[in-house]
């Protein structure tokens, strides 16, 4: 029995086939549209082609023998999704009913469905839990929720079991110095600092310095990607043994760090200086995403494995790296 990854050529999905590879046949469906096929593992059998796409889901159950689907396909750039609300909806929304009627259709049961904290829009409280309202604030949270209402319609009257793993700051890199992470363009705070420091950037702008925060800055709950990599097969595994089923958890570090304080650890790590521009505020940040993840450590046993600077180490160390094709 295989596994279908779909999104497993972007950043959180090829770091998972990581940790599937070796005790699971992993199938990746991606259309390469923000994934790269440097990301892919060598491990697995790939498809190139769209998750909405009735035929290419046909060839892919009829082909091969699937049991789970992890799904990471998904556009997840809060500002663009205001840009672009209907790409959003098309691609997070439509796509992944396609999908499911699919699973449906060929009698796969098992999701594990990429969620994230921007379902929470601006929270009432500073430590999230799973029971805080969910209030998404853009386009790409109400889309990554409405998939969330879909699942759970769905599993009511159809076999199918999921997993809803909501995502805070994921971050770094894996350890083989082999995948990391890489976006174009490029939006995210940590490689955008460590691009800064290796000389490919001119400076960075901090976004907004009038925050209810300590220093002023945003505060964020940064997650090494190969700690929720291994959410993901944990979840997978409770779903199979029958521990769990239709849940949804917040995966984070518990702790939050600011703008402020993600420069000044890149900045020790990389043994560099920064030129820093302070700017306005970047419109739809809330000022704190702090997640408490008790529920998966209870459930699961999950628990992070590495703290910022370890996380920030890794990033630094496949930053550093050029490597043809990256
Ligand atoms: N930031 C800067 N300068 C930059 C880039 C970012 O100051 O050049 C700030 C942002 O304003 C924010 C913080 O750094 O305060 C983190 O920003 P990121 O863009 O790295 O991450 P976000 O918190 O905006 O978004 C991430 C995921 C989203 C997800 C969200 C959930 O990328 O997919 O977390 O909170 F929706």
């Amino acid at each position: 029995m295989s596994i279908l990854v779909c999104g497993g050529a972007g950043y959180i999905g090829s770091h998972t086939v990581k940790e599937l590879i070796g005790n699971y046949e992993v199938v990746v469906l991606d259309n390469l549209s923000t994934g790269y096929p440097f990301l892919l593992d060598d491990n697995v059998t790939f498809v190139n082609g769209d998750l909405g796409d009735e035929a290419v889901l046909d060839f892919v159950f009829t082909t091969y023998k699937i049991d789970a689907v992890f799904h990471f396909a998904a556009n997840s750039l809060v500002g663009e999704s205001v840009e672009k609300p209907l790409i959003y909806y098309g691609n997070n929304v439509s796509a992944t009913i396609t999908l499911l009627k699919k699973m449906v259709e060929y009698g796969v049961g098992k999701f594990i469905f990429s969620s994230t904290a921007a379902t929470y829009g601006i929270p009432n409280t500073e430590m999230i839990t799973e029971e805080t309202a969910t209030n998404p604030i853009n386009p790409y949270g109400r889309s990554k929720l409405m998939v969330e209402h879909i699942l759970a319609d769905v599993a009511l009257v159809h076999d199918l079991q999921y997993v809803v793993l909501r995502y805070f700051n994921a971050a770094g890199a894996h350890k083989s110095g082999e995948i990391g992470e890489s976006h174009e363009p490029e939006s995210h705070l940590i490689p955008i600092v460590l691009q800064h420091l290796l000389g490919q950037r001119e400076k960075i702008s901090v976004f907004g310095t009038d925050y209810e925060t300590a220093d002023g800055t945003c505060v964020r709950d940064y997650i090494h990607v190969t700690d929720l990599a291994n959410a993901h097969v944990l979840a997978y595994e409770g779903l199979v043994s029958g521990d769990i089923s239709n849940e949804i958890y917040n995966l984070g570090n518990g702790a939050g760090y600011s703008v402020q304080e993600i420069i000044e650890v890149c900045e020790k790590v990389s043994k560099k200086s920064a030129v820093v521009e302070y700017a306005d505020r970047r419109p739809g940040d809330p000022a704190v995403l702090v997640a408490s993840s008790d529920k998966i450590t209870k459930a699961l046993g999950w628990k992070p494995k590495y703290q910022l600077q370890e996380i920030i180490e890794s990033a630094w160390r496949w930053h550093s790296n050029e490597k043809p094709g990256k």
